[in-house]
């Protein structure tokens, strides 16, 4: 693999190119230009992100083919996913004269990705959408799979649409800058993906951990093509949500949703609860007979390379995460449904009593 990497995303009836790699921020205003007929562009990004060069990048690659950018920025934060925030980014919309032919470019995190994405997807009923993730998890995950949404005070990604970008360019330059606990927690999603294709991908994502974590490219090129190809495979077929397919996706996820709710969402980055939920998820599979005895420390292992602690983290009591997954959207009635690892890869989506779930978090 060279550099870059560039994949053709089909998820029918769309279908969109994901450039990742270094340099390919270049190729943004050149491909985009074949995309939409307009020079009406607007760029999302939160402060932190707009101070960075990858943002200068962005605009310099759209300048480059005749595009005339409105930057919008938002405050940094989750926070920032809220309909208040939607509002200011459609007012600046109108302001800046986006017109149905015009394009949203949203640079930075699964954040701006989720708001800019909700933002284009109602906007005029639907305006072009280009992601440029900045973060691991951006990357590998929210910038895949045309989910958009915002939060309401009652719950997160309460309300959204399904709007896929017309390309995404994940520019691996623009993760230097990331603060190394955010870099960490984007390998969670990683370890799922490897972990639902078989354990010879797991080992291999193991091994080369090490390197990784000191921002190899070459490395990193492989496990973020990797991530992406398994997430675009199963939303491929469930592109709406619909069936068990997209739900796989959700390995780790009940609890993860769990721990993060009950700590406030603040305490835990995503990563950080995804990685306590594969756990418990792959310890519950193993207590059923469902994968090999020695899947949970190897998962354990896998994680610990890249500093993701797998233990339920202290102050949270396992009987309130137990109560908390009962929540979870994937429920049908009063029975938990959580998505269990098999033992040649691969994963199925099971009824979870409470008393397995218990015995597993308290492992
Ligand atoms: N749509 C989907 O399918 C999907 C999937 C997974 C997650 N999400 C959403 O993604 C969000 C989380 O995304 P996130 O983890 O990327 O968080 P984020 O967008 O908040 O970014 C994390 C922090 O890193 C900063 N940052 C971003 N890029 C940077 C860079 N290159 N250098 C330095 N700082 C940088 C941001 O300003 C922010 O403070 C959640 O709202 C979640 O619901 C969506
Ligand atoms: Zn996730």
């Amino acid at each position: 693999m060279g550099t870059q990497a560039w994949l053709r995303l089909d998820f029918p009836p769309h279908s969109y190119e994901y450039g990742v790699g270094e340099g390919v921020l270049a190729s943004l205003g050149p491909k985009l230009s074949q995309l939409v007929r307009s020079t009406g562009a607007v760029v999302v990004a939160d402060e932190t992100v707009a101070a960075l060069p990858v943002a200068v990048a962005v605009e310099a690659s759209l300048e480059g083919v005749g595009f005339v950018p409105t930057r919008i920025v938002v405050p940094p934060g989750e926070s920032s996913k809220s309909l208040a925030t939607a509002e200011r980014v459609w007012d600046r919309f109108a302001q800046a004269g986006l017109g149905a032919d015009g394009v949203v470019v949203a640079v930075g995190g699964g954040v701006v990705g989720d708001l800019a994405g909700f933002c284009a997807a109602t906007w005029m009923r639907g305006v072009a959408l280009v992601h440029v993730p900045t973060t691991l998890l951006a990357m590998c995950d929210s910038s895949v799979g045309g989910k958009t949404a915002i939060d309401l005070p009652c719950g997160k990604n309460l309300v959204g649409a399904f709007h896929q970008p017309r390309l995404v360019v994940a520019e691996i330059n623009a993760l230097d800058s990331l603060p190394d606990r955010e870099y960490r927690s984007g390998f969670a999603e990683i370890v799922k993906c490897a972990l639902l294709l078989s354990r010879a991908e797991l080992a291999r994502l193991r091994a080369a951990a090490p390197r990784m974590r000191l921002g190899e490219r070459a490395d990193l090129l492989a496990a973020i093509d990797l991530a992406v190809r398994v997430k675009a495979e199963h939303v491929r077929d469930d592109v709406l949500d619909r069936n068990d397919r997209r739900a796989l996706l959700n390995l780790g996820h009940t609890v993860a949703h769990a721990i993060e709710t009950e700590s406030g969402y603040v305490a835990y980055l995503h990563g950080e609860a995804v990685a306590v939920g594969l756990v418990v998820a792959a310890r519950v599979a193993e207590a059923r007979g469902l994968c090999a005895a020695d899947l949970v420390a190897e998962l354990e292992q896998t994680l610990a390379a890249f500093g993701l602690v797998s233990a339920l983290p202290g102050g949270l009591a396992p009987r309130s995460v137990v109560d908390r997954t009962r929540m979870d959207k994937k429920r049908r009635g009063t029975r938990r449904r959580m998505v269990l690892p098999h033992a040649r890869g691969g994963a199925g989506v099971y009824d979870v009593q409470d008393a397995e779930l218990l015995a597993a978090l308290t492992a």
